[in-house]
């Protein structure tokens, strides 16, 4: 509803704004949304001004800031941040004098009036400023979540749908020297139509739910890299580098100091430089050795540095291999819930908590659930040494028989990507969550699989998968054959024998028929608990019973012969509309092994001695 309405706005306002600027302005906008909908990469090394802090805001359930009453498109919608009418009087509506939201935070626990809202929000925010000569300048959104519609100074400068990935407006020629003002409606209204669709087990925090910031680039600026360690030569780092608008025969340098190494290379008309850089007794990557490089990127006026470590990641049978050596991934699955405050993570504080829990518990891997993160998650994955399996949320079950659907998993797929490239900590990139085994869902996923190995054919394709059950004479078995499984490098699985089927001894009885010959993670398994809450290890929601159905399920998961990980679920608490049950429930999935506020619970030191000891899977 939301997204029809602008391309309509923009008809209407083509007449009342300068067609020159306009155009200057549509051409922004249309360069940024044809080139790539993320422009900027490594954002997080790039000098930038920071337009976090009080935005005002304006709920508008009604979308009365854009619609009037015969539901036609106002040119004079709430983008145009007005006081005053033509008569003098004030208009009915005023920013100014409109309550502030924390900008980046979801709007849900900032305010109990908003816990629950879902529809458009509208926030404002001035801000000062001098653009430099020769220069793009960008407003850079971390994530909005979902639909997000942005003008500077009344004019429309990009839209963007995809609650979990960043985007870049282009406002060069937009921003004018002192005085500015960015309007956003952001619109976290679920449609069937959406990635993800209407029904999560999550909670659909709205908002400005990331950093926003303004960056300045040269003309030619480099927008796109990539930089790996050779499978085959492991004295080798090579890839390329993107320079937009850049002219053919463009210089492009790549320099590793602490290696002495420098390589440079010269831009094809495709606005990209393939890279060969020779180094030297390189100090691979991993969990035991996470180290990292400054990498310098230059290109013309445009220079980077980033941090980067660098290492390889293979399979080789049912092998997952991490510098050519076999690696078994002990973790557990995170949403970004943030604890204590609870809300959509994106903070440094958030971070150190979760992985740090993570790194506690003796997991080497982390499964980012069901969405990419905040870009803080992975880069302090990079420095911790914490392997990663990131994931789009092509979750339960999209429109898989719908061309725009996967337009829009493809564009969120891409941007993902885009921007965690450069991130040695991922080694796994999941297309899906649960969906259902049907023929226009094999076919999508296939084109998703594919277009990953396309994007990036130095990681590994993974999804979780659901398994069939069927009895035995003396139990169950799990019958892994899900047809999406020969599209994938590695397969996950997700079952919760002891808590959705048969009791936690369950487990002892359950055998496994996997029809591949590939890797197989367990990316989910676990039970609910309420911490603090005690009994008998039979009775269900009590500590004793989550912790009696971890040590179930380690010896079963140990008779797997293809399994080469685990990702328990789930590390916290978190909330979710569809867990209601009162004193046990209260509107969070309790599967987290530590509660939202931080208490251990029984099953974390279970599965804590299991890792630490290395009683869980194969020991490398
Ligand atoms: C599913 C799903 C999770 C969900 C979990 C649960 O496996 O992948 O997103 O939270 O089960 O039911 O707790």
């Amino acid at each position: 509803m939301f997204t029809e309405a602008c391309c309509r706005l923009r008809k209407i306002l083509l007449p009342t704004l300068s067609i020159a600027l306009l155009f200057s302005s549509f051409a922004v906008v249309a360069h940024a949304q044809t080139s790539d909908t993320t422009l900027l990469v490594d954002i997080d090394h790039r000098a930038a001004t920071s337009l976090d802090g009080d935005w005002h805001t304006i709920v508008d359930p009604y979308s009365t800031g854009l619609y009037n009453f015969h539901h036609e498109i106002k040119a004079d919608g709430y983008f145009m941040n007005g006081t005053k009418a033509y008569n003098g009087e004030p208009l009915e509506y005023n920013f100014a004098l409109s309550p502030t939201l924390k900008v980046p935070g979801d709007w849900n626990t900032q305010r109990r009036d908003l816990f629950y809202y879902e529809g458009v929000m509208w926030y404002e925010k001035d801000f000062k400023y001098s653009p430099k000569p020769n220069t793009h300048t960008f407003i850079h959104f971390g994530a909005a979540n979902y639909r997000s519609h942005v003008w500077v100074n009344t004019k429309a400068v990009c839209e963007h749908e995809g609650g979990f990935t960043p985007f870049d407006c282009d406002v060069t020629g937009v921003v004018k020297d002192g005085d500015n003002f960015v309007v956003v409606a952001v619109d976290n209204t679920r449609s069937a139509d959406g990635v993800p669709t209407l029904q999560t087990d999550w909670w659909n925090y709205g908002g400005l739910t990331r950093d926003v910031s303004l960056v300045d680039v040269p003309q030619q600026f480099i927008d796109d890299y990539d930089l790996h360690l050779s499978r085959a030569n492991h004295d080798l780092i090579e890839g390329y580098v993107h320079v937009e608008g850049a002219n053919p025969g463009t210089d492009v340098t790549v320099s590793i100091p602490e290696l002495h190494a420098t390589t440079h290379a010269t831009v094809g008309t495709d606005d990209r430089a393939d890279i060969k850089l020779p180094v030297k007794s390189l100090s691979l990557w991993s969990p035991d050795n996470p180290k990292l490089y400054k990498v310098n990127l230059a290109s013309g006026s445009d220079h980077l540095e980033d941090e980067m470590g660098f290492r390889t990641i293979e399979t080789r049978g049912t092998e997952i291999l991490l510098n050519g050596k076999p690696i078994f991934l002990r973790g557990v699955s995170v949403h970004a819930e943030a604890p204590y405050r609870t809300g959509r993570a994106y903070s440094e504080k958030d971070v150190d908590t979760l992985l740090g829990w993570a790194k506690e518990m003796g997991c080497n891997y982390v499964r980012l659930a069901h969405y990419p993160h905040d870009q803080r998650m992975t880069r302090a994955s990079d420095r911790l040494g914490i392997l990663v399996w990131s994931e789009i949320p092509d979750y339960w079950a999209l429109q898989f028989d719908n061309p725009a659907v996967l337009a829009k998993s493809k564009q969120q797929l891409g941007e993902m990507i885009r921007r965690d490239r450069d991130k040695a900590s991922i080694i796994l990139w999941s297309v899906a969550n649960e969906t259902p085994d049907t023929e226009a869902r094999t076919k999508y996923l296939t084109t998703m699989a594919n277009l990953t190995r396309q994007l990036d054919p130095t990681r590994l394709v993974t999804a979780a998968l659901l398994v069939k059950t069927q009895k035995t004479a003396t139990g169950s078995n799990k019958i892994v054959d899900d047809p999406l499984g020969q599209a994938l490098d590695v397969i996950g699985t997700n079952e919760y024998i002891g808590w959705y089927e048969q009791k936690p001894a369950g487990a002892d009885t359950t055998t496994w028929d996997i029809h591949y010959q590939k890797p197989v993670i367990m990316s989910e398994f676990g039970a609910a608990a309420r911490a603090g809450h005690h009994g008998p290890a039979t009775e269900r929601w009590t500590e004793e019973y989550q912790a009696d159905v971890y040590k179930h399920q380690i010896p079963m998961l140990n008779r797997i012969p293809q399994l080469r990980g685990t990702s328990a679920w789930v590390l916290m608490d978190f909330r979710s509309p569809m867990r209601t049950l009162p004193g046990l429930q209260d509107n969070f999935n309790r599967k987290g092994l530590i509660s939202d506020q931080g208490e251990k619970k029984q099953a974390f030191f279970v599965l804590q001695k299991a890792y630490k000891d290395k009683t869980l899977g194969k020991a490398e």
